[in-house]
């Protein structure tokens, strides 16, 4: 499976044939700004919260591309408002089938205000099972006892998860997350965007190591394959 990391919690996969984006923040992102947001044609855009720094550039990537949106209901409303027509709405609970594969809204530990004030719901992770690759993206949120619950929908291949602190899980924190969702192989992604969440990339890297896992840090606009 394609993955390319767009930097923050931003990444596009590849799956029967259909392109898969999570949380675009690029435009707004000094670390992205060799990526060409025009160039960005998803079929679909997964959106775990509100938080500028996963939806920034979803009104524009989404206009150009006509792919279809999925976020909660709240998001939706917000999208909305800038134009966003082609939106299909989720929330926790049972898998959705979107043709290429299921998707399941996750328990995330965070908030979701939205850029213009108005309330973003709760936020959210993503289980994506499919006949080519089972993955979790845990959006931005804490360690939590849910995350024991992601074997039961299927074994992952792989996981995506914030290691940068303060606004989320550490990488130290995302070690015991891999364990509880039973992953060996995980990216991570929403570290050094901001000073709040500078992290040693090398120690994060040892800290999955120690555990006998393996630690993924695609460069921004790098494409790898899992
Ligand atoms: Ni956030
Ligand atoms: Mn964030």
């Amino acid at each position: 499976m394609q993955f390319t990391y767009y930097g923050q919690a931003g990444f596009q996969v590849v799956i029967a044939g259909k392109k898969i984006l999570f949380d675009p923040f690029i435009t707004e992102n000094p670390l992205a700004k060799d990526i060409d947001v025009k160039e960005i044609l998803p079929d679909f855009i997964f959106l775990s919260h509100g938080h500028g720094d996963h939806i920034a550039d979803v009104a524009n990537i989404a206009q150009q591309s006509g792919a279809l949106v999925v976020c909660n209901p709240e998001v939706h409303a917000y999208l909305e408002k800038q134009g966003v027509t082609n939106v299909h709405e989720v929330n926790h609970g049972a898998p959705v089938d979107f043709g290429f594969g299921k998707v399941r809204a996750v328990n995330a530990i965070h908030s979701s205000g939205l850029p213009d004030g108005s309330y973003g719901g709760n936020p959210m992770g993503f289980v994506v099972t499919s006949d080519e690759k089972n993955f979790y993206f845990a959006g931005d949120t804490a360690l939590t006892l849910d995350m024991q619950l992601v074997p039961l929908f299927g074994k992952m291949d792989f996981a995506v998860f914030p290691i940068g602190g303060n606004y989320t899980m550490d990488y130290n924190d995302a070690v015991i997350a891999a364990d509880f969702s039973k992953v060996d192989k995980v990216v991570g992604v929403h570290y050094n965007t901001f000073p709040y969440i500078t992290i040693d990339t090398v120690k994060a890297a040892e800290a999955f190591q120690n555990k006998g896992k393996e630690l993924l840090l695609p460069a921004v606009g790098e494409t790898i394959e899992l």
